[in-house]
């Protein structure tokens, strides 16, 4: 009944029957618990003598729940989560309440059964079974949920605490309302200030720290042919990627300096850009050097550093110098790439990216996808050990990591197809693993380009048209979110808070944004969740 727990950062937890809950009736089978934080070696008195409120109380704490007077944190973790599963439970009940109701209407309604009784008869049947079933779904149902939710934010709120020393955010701007901190929370009542980001109205323009930045920009493989021109907008500017005469790539404007005429309209002659109004030519660094029946006088275009590293073409948007590393975005080894994709897409990359590191959306929005057929998990959570933008989804076997500054990694773990839940990536025998890059294109464009590979049937690469067909499917998993994230940029375009009200499952989403307004806000030596994998260039 004395132990008391150790944690650095966090408060130690008290727990203590609840005669409240002990005198109810029906509610708990195992008698409810309260459990308060307290900060001292001496905490029950430090409770008692202070009247504290209890953080939070427990209806059922089921038979298993530790019984000790102290809990540390993960141990009141795990009393909330019986307590979730004896929701769970209570509303299965609910569930079984209403539909047993549902059959007696449909009853009460066969034609068969009606040739027995008079009219009035089942007028007034029908009528009670009405009210009987208004009042399940009213009360039952409404309470069910309540718990749940309840239960819901007890076990996001153990969490934070469990989490605070090693997950602590960094301070964030005025556009960020932190929590209280730790011993506020010894003095809040149940509810605590919640963590709010502000994500609304047309979309700013872009601040220029977010270009100091390596962008992948195009797949090499869409450069093949020496003569191939890609044009790409990126922060709201239209640049062109060519090959010159050496074979590298470059990036330079997409618009002719004689009289704007957009060069990827032309063609490429020996390893030069060639308007299609005029005739002149530019090399990748931008200098034009060919003049057609006018005398040649010294002009220059716009052009960008560029540089292809493991079959991507990269460039540097930002005024400031180049950085010396291009990150690695190779799947890991063992993997062969079956598909590189690219698509131009109507919203803009933040809501985009937001939506890519979600993964709790998938059992409502990939009904007819990837997702056909799950269940819906009593909760959802994506778990960040090693560093604050890599983790893994819980129950899902998929890791998933966001690298600055636009890019998604994921592994998914695949053991029998439609069957995800309950198995780590590391328990799965075959793998996919997915990487997509949201190039900011303009305020409501975003240039995605998206590259599958797999850890197994390497054959696949050679069956004709599978191109095709990762294609068609990579673009039906995305339509069933595009329509989504269009309707989100329209509200958010008129006010609408997008990122309004965060739960646990939004926490790479959340930390996402965290990281970009850093950025924008111009700290650039102290970014929280600064990516250390990164490749030399050569
Ligand atoms: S507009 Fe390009 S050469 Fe005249
Ligand atoms: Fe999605």
């Amino acid at each position: 009944m004395n132990t008391v727990a150790s944690l650095p950062l966090a408060p130690r937890l008290l727990i203590k029957p609840s005669l409240a809950c002990f005198s109810r009736k029906d509610v708990g089978r195992y008698g409810g618990i309260k459990v308060y934080a307290v900060l001292r070696e001496d905490g029950a008195e430090f409770a008692r003598n202070n009247n504290l409120e209890a953080l939070f109380q427990v209806d059922d704490p089921g038979p298993r729940a530790p019984v000790k007077k102290f809990l540390d944190v993960n141990e009141a973790l795990e009393v909330v989560r019986f307590d979730i599963q004896y929701c769970d439970w209570r509303a299965r009940q609910d569930l079984l309440t209403i539909m047993l109701l549902h059959s007696k209407v449909v009853e009460v309604l066969n034609p068969l059964a009606r040739e027995f009784k008079s009219i009035g008869t089942l007028r007034k049947e029908l009528a009670e079974l009405q009210q009987e079933l208004e009042k399940a779904h009213n009360q039952q149902v409404h309470l069910s949920e309540a718990r749940v939710s309840s239960a819901l934010d007890k076990l996001a709120h153990m969490e934070t605490l469990v989490s605070a020393p090693s997950t602590a955010e960094p301070p964030t701007s005025s556009s960020l309302s932190a929590t209280a901190s730790s011993t506020a929370r010894v003095r809040a009542k149940n509810k605590q200030p919640r963590r709010r980001l502000d994500v609304s109205g047309p979309v700013k323009p872009y601040n220029p720290s977010l270009k100091n930045f390596w962008y992948p920009v195009a797949f090499s493989s869409d450069l093949k042919a020496p003569d191939t021109m890609v044009p790409i907008d990126c922060f709201e500017e239209q640049w062109v990627i060519f090959r010159g005469k050496d074979g590298r790539p470059g990036c330079v404007q997409n618009t002719c300096a004689h009289r704007a005429c957009p060069l990827h309209l032309g063609s490429v002659n020996e390893g030069r850009i060639q308007c299609p109004y005029h005739g002149w030519e530019y090399s990748t660094d931008g200098k034009c050097e060919k003049m057609p029946s006018t005398k040649m006088l010294d002009v220059r275009i716009q052009s960008l550093p560029c540089f292809e590293q493991e079959g991507m073409v990269w460039i540097w948007p930002g005024d400031d110098p180049p950085k010396a590393t291009i990150p690695s975005l190779l799947p890991p080894s063992g993997f062969t790439v079956h598909a590189e994709i690219v698509m131009e897409l109507p919203v803009e990359h933040g809501l985009l990216l937001d939506n890519l590191l979600d993964l709790a959306h998938a059992p409502f929005t990939h009904t007819s996808t990837f997702a056909k057929g799950w269940s819906v998990p009593s909760l959802v959570k994506f778990l960040t050990p090693a560093s604050g933008l890599q983790g893994y989804w819980d129950p899902y076997p998929i890791d998933m990591e966001f690298r600055p500054p636009c890019m998604v990694l994921s592994t998914i773990g695949i053991s029998k197809p439609g069957k995800l839940q309950g198995k780590s990536t590391r328990q799965c025998s075959t793998h996919l693993h997915q990487l997509h890059v949201c190039l900011p294109s303009s305020r409501n464009k975003t240039r995605l380009l998206y590259r599958m590979s797999l850890d197994f049937a390497p054959w696949l690469k050679h069956v004709p048209l599978m191109h095709l067909l990762w294609s068609h499917f990579a673009e039906k998993v995305l339509n069933e979110d595009l329509r989504l994230v269009l309707g989100q940029q329209e509200g958010m375009i008129d006010g609408a808070n997008v990122w309004n009200w965060p739960v646990s499952y939004d926490k790479l989403g959340i930390r996402y944004r965290l990281w970009r307004d850093a950025v924008e806000r111009g700290a650039d030596d102290r970014l929280p969740f600064s990516s250390t994998q990164a490749e030399s260039l050569s």
